[in-house]
């Protein structure tokens, strides 16, 4: 099974730029070269910041930008986005009987798990009773069977204190909801870093990966949020049952592509023998 995923698209009205760029013309770059090489994945995730300041125009923007893509689209909402303006732009997503945008999706590698870690106002992640209600008892139904959990704050600190001062604020309730299931959960795609960076949290695997628009630079000490354009790209995932593969694909990448065999710089016969 095959899934792609995109973050942080932080798209504005069409025509309008961000930090100088345009958001659309970047997911354009995205979409065409999925649709030239991934249009057998099954379901591609945006991992929430959907829009930069929330406005129907950008989101309408984005609906046409994602409206060529073949396969379906799930998106997760983040701190830029404004809640019942993405619902009036894209009403067949997902959302729970309070109104968060949470949601289960099954997939041929099993249940799809979309949380909803925004509270209007603030950059920080929340995730509130309600919502670890919601988590819970999710979890519970789908009794042993393995799942994959996306959000958009990731539940725990990444060292970048410009970042991780905007976090997940309720670190402890949301991982008492996760402690009791991490067995079965097989990885937890994130977003709001704008860094590609994967690691583990409590033995569950994580990702995250570059942004559309513009990123964040690594820096661990400063505490002030750094801008960079370092390139965009879009994630990859294979699942099988031994194992979930992630890949990161710097799409707009315009280096020279060359054989690394069929060169002279593998010659077997310039090998030294070791002494
Ligand atoms: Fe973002």
């Amino acid at each position: 099974m095959k899934f792609l995923q995109l973050t942080d698209t932080h798209f504005v009205p069409p025509g309008e730029k961000l930090y100088g760029r345009d958001p659309r013309r970047t997911l354009n770059a995205a979409v065409a070269d999925i649709n030239a090489h991934h249009g057998d994945a099954e379901l591609l995730v945006v991992t929430g910041d959907l829009t930069h300041w929330g406005e129907p125009d950008a989101f309408a923007n984005l609906a046409q930008a994602l409206a060529p893509l073949s396969m379906p689209v799930e998106l997760l909402i983040g701190n830029h986005d404004a809640r019942d303006v993405f619902a009036r732009y894209f009403p067949g997503q997902g959302r729970d009987d309070n109104g968060f945008v949470q949601s289960v999706r099954e997939t041929s590698a099993g249940p799809f798990i979309f949380l909803d870690t925004v509270l209007a106002g603030t950059h920080a992640g929340h995730y509130c009773e309600t919502r670890c209600a919601w988590l819970a008892e999710t979890l519970a139904s789908l009794g042993d069977r393995e799942v994959f959990l996306f959000m958009h704050h990731p539940p725990f600190d990444t060292g970048i204190p410009a970042s991780d001062n905007i976090g997940l604020q309720q670190k402890n309730a949301f991982r008492q909801v996760i402690e009791p299931h991490r067995h079965r959960i097989r990885h937890l795609f994130y977003g709001h870093v704008h860094r590609p960076i994967c690691g583990s949290w409590l033995g569950i695997p994580t990702s995250t990966l570059r942004a559309i628009n513009h990123q964040v630079w690594f820096d661990m000490e400063g505490t002030k949020l750094r801008g960079s354009f370092e390139p965009p790209a879009y994630g990859v995932i294979q699942v099988a049952d031994d194992r979930v593969v992630v890949h990161f694909h710097d799409f707009m990448d315009a280096s020279e592509k060359f054989d690394l065999h069929d060169s002279p710089w593998d010659d077997w016969s310039r090998r030294r023998p070791h002494p």
